[in-house]
């Protein structure tokens, strides 16, 4: 079986700035992965690799393939991945206040911050854009605009965007920043939901993000992945301790995972 994810070797730069050393790693179909690490350790750098915001530091030989293909269109790609990171969530706040919450969920037809004039939307686009957003529960605010919406609410929007084109994987960088522990736990059983269908990559420095579908783990330590692997090979008290540079025990019980920093 091909992986979806094949990455060697990879090396990323800002300017002079090294932010990631030599990333192997490999996701195959039917997986569920976890990126823990502490602040500033790499997580949305990765991501950004995904979604070819940013390559590889071509001074270094490495390999690079996403479905297994080097060379993608990047408007392609973007179809065959759904992605939710506060950055986007910030950039429709900034830039397209007055956007409705279906408008937001639409664009992902598009890839872009909100609806344009130009754009147009054939009748099975909107049913779609309709379910979806019966699916996160976000169909009775359709008409509100962003600038009128709460962070979980725009939350979930930016979710239908990603979903709307039904990509094969979801990629969420700490979905539930900003989210009320009922708005955290709805949004943790939709992530939940989504994961029958879908492989999930979940960036989080909380381990209590993690759902029982997810099977792999990654560590990122200073730009490198530290470990990687099946989940409870990779998520123990040892590595997790190393990785946050503190004494963490983490323990697990009905599938959930609990850590505890002295
Ligand atoms: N646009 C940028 N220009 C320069 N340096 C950057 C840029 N974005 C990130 N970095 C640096 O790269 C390193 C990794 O950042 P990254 O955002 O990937 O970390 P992270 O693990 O996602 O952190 P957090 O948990 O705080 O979100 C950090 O040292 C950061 O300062
Ligand atoms: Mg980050």
């Amino acid at each position: 079986m091909e992986p979806i994810i094949d990455f060697e070797n990879i090396y990323v730069s800002y300017g002079q700035y090294t932010a990631l050393h030599g990333i192997n790693l490999k996701i195959f179909p039917g997986e569920n992965w976890v990126i823990l690490g502490a602040n500033g350790s790499g997580k949305s750098t990765l991501l950004k690799l995904f979604s070819n915001d940013l390559y590889p530091n071509a001074s270094y030989t490495f390999q690079k393939k996403i479905f297994g293909k080097e060379r993608w269109d990047i408007f392609e790609l973007k179809k065959l991945l759904g992605i939710v990171t506060n950055d986007l969530q910030n950039k429709f706040e900034q830039r397209s206040p007055l956007a409705t919450a279906l408008d937001v969920v639409l664009s992902g037809y598009h890839s872009s911050l909100g609806i344009f004039k130009h754009h147009s939307f054939s009748g099975e686009e909107i049913k779609a854009a309709y379910q979806t957003m019966e699916f996160l529960n976000i169909l009775q605010i359709k008409n509100k605009k962003v600038c009128e919406m709460s962070t979980g609410q725009l939350r979930r929007c930016i979710a239908g965007r990603s979903l709307i084109h039904n990509p094969h994987i979801f990629v969420l960088d700490e979905p539930t920043s900003g989210l009320d522990i009922k708005a955290r736990t709805d949004f943790i059983k939709t992530i939940q939901k989504i994961s029958k269908t879908k492989s999930i990559i979940l960036i989080t420095h909380d381990v209590s993000e993690i759902i029982p579908e997810i099977s792999h783990a990654a560590l990122m330590l200073n730009g490198t992945i530290y470990s990687s692997g099946k989940i409870d090979e990779v998520l123990t008290s040892g590595n997790l301790s190393r990785v946050f540079n503190a004494n963490i025990k983490i323990s697990r019980s009905d599938g959930k995972y609990f850590a505890t920093c002295e």
